[in-house]
């Protein structure tokens, strides 16, 4: 079938599968006691990760989908610093011994929004209640327009190992439409500033699908993004969802680029940078060959978190910040979306919990096979079934939807093995839905318009 039935067919809103099940399915019953009790339950050999979620940005970029707002005032910045310095420690409490850690991700927002030295005290207050040494991973997202040299400093302090630099486009008349004008040099610059305070790996996002980007235009910024010689690129789809993110509104709606447009951008990038070397990770990931993204995912071992992809193989993720999700062997929990409630819970000693989900034994038996899918491209359904002890029949019910994607040459299908056709990862997220139990299924049912296009 060619290319534009094919997306005609499978176009819908779908998850990022971040997490499964998805954000919009957790509810009231997970609160700070039971994420408590979920938290004390650590074996204590137990590697964690952290999340540090940092809601500030110095201007608000028209297309962001992130959770962060414009604050400037360095009250209100230095009070939330205070804030996930209380939480670190009411959580230290609340495990009771000291977990060892194999990755830190400061992300926002713009973490580098706070001043290095509420930087320098977080992390120290970090090293105090958990084991973390040469070994742990420490990534930071970061928007080189307001990287100073005191957040640089504060960056070599904490002891940055990797470094996430947001791009989008280098076109002007791109850069006006979605508010983030960003030059070259500027970028240039942080990239090689970074590199000079010792980070070993480095990352650009780019986005496809804004408003006014066209092929030639894409292909300068893609060419321009690979002369800097990241270890890894995102190339994310533009999520216009401004019923969600109401900022989006400025977003002028008829300079966005149809979804046929979109793909062939896709495309483009994701040809510019497999020339230049790069292997294709998951649904939006590069890295060089030698990269530890592109070794995991040739060994099976990539993972998919809130982060998007990673290499982090810990079991237990544990969010901090207002919004932050924290992912448990029990289930996720997720902290008060806005900072007043989650000061409001850490003024009263309490975790900051405010909605979560308990996995029962369907959702983890599913949430692997999606994550599967979503990091190796292939499925062996027997295996996953027999490893998590479950009934031959389980997954059945995904079946007609994947005999579907086969008859249309997206997968390979054998009724117990499945493989993602080569061309087929700008469907990866329609493939994972097929196990997705709580997505709305019937033909004429209303797909929930809280998801952006998946395509
Ligand atoms: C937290 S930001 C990165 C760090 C920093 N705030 C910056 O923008 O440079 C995370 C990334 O999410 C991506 N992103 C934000 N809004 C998006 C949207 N609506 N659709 C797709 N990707 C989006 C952008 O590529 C952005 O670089
Ligand atoms: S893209 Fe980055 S800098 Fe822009 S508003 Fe979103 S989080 Fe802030």
């Amino acid at each position: 079938m060619d290319k534009g039935r094919l997306i005609a067919r499978y176009e819908q809103r779908l998850p990022r599968y971040t997490s499964y099940p998805t954000a919009p399915h957790f509810g009231p019953s997970v609160d700070a006691a039971t994420y408590a009790a979920w938290l004390a339950a650590l074996p204590a050999h137990e590697t964690v990760s952290l999340y540090l979620h940092v809601p500030f940005c110095r201007t608000l970029c028209r297309f962001c989908g992130c959770h962060t707002t414009a604050v400037n005032n360095p009250a209100t910045l230095a009070s939330y610093a205070g804030l996930l310095r209380t939480e670190i420690g009411l959580l230290a409490r609340v495990i009771g011994r000291r977990l060892k850690v194999s990755h830190i991700h400061w992300g926002g927002g713009t973490p580098t929004s706070l001043a290095g030295a509420d930087m320098i005290a977080i992390s120290a207050a970090l090293r105090r209640h958990f084991d973390i040494d040469a070994a742990t991973e420490i990534a930071v997202e970061i928007d080189p327009r307001v990287l100073t040299a005191d957040r640089l400093a504060a960056l070599a302090a904490i002891g940055i190992t990797r470094a996430s630099l947001g791009v989008q486009d280098f076109d002007p008349s791109v850069q006006q439409a979605i508010g983030r004008e960003q030059s070259f040099a500027e970028t240039a610059e942080a990239a090689a500033a970074l590199r000079a305070i010792g980070v070993g790996s480095l990352n650009l996002d780019l986005l496809y699908g804004l408003p006014y980007q066209s092929e030639a235009g894409l292909r300068a910024t893609v060419r321009a993004a690979l002369s800097l010689q990241p270890d890894r690129l995102a190339v994310f789809g533009y999520a216009h969802v401004p019923w969600m993110q109401r900022h989006q509104a400025l977003i002028p709606e008829a300079a966005l680029p149809d979804t046929i447009a979109r793909f062939h951008q896709r495309e483009l990038a994701e040809r510019l940078i497999a020339e230049a070397g790069y292997t294709p990770i998951g649904l939006d990931h590069f890295a060089r060959a030698e990269d530890r993204m592109a070794v995991a995912a040739r060994a099976g071992g990539l993972r998919r978190n809130f982060q998007g992809y990673t290499t982090d193989q810990a079991t237990a993720l544990i969010g901090l910040g207002a919004s932050a999700i924290g992912a448990l062997p029990q289930g996720y929990a997720q902290n008060a979306a806005r900072v007043p409630a989650y000061r409001a819970a850490l003024d009263k000693g309490q975790l900051p919990v405010a909605r979560g989900v308990a996995l029962n034994a369907d959702d983890r038996l599913r949430r692997a096979a999606i994550e599967r899918v979503m990091c190796d491209l292939a499925l062996d359904l027997p295996a996953l079934i027999a490893a998590h002890d479950a009934a031959p029949d389980a997954l059945d019910d995904a079946h007609p939807a994947l005999d579907a994607l086969a008859a249309d040459g997206l997968i390979a299908w054998d009724g117990e093995h499945l493989a993602v056709a080569p061309t087929a990862r700008p469907f990866l997220r329609v493939i994972a839905a097929c196990f997705d139990r709580y997505l709305p299924r019937a033909a004429n049912s209303p797909v929930p318009a809280r998801h952006a296009l998946a395509i």
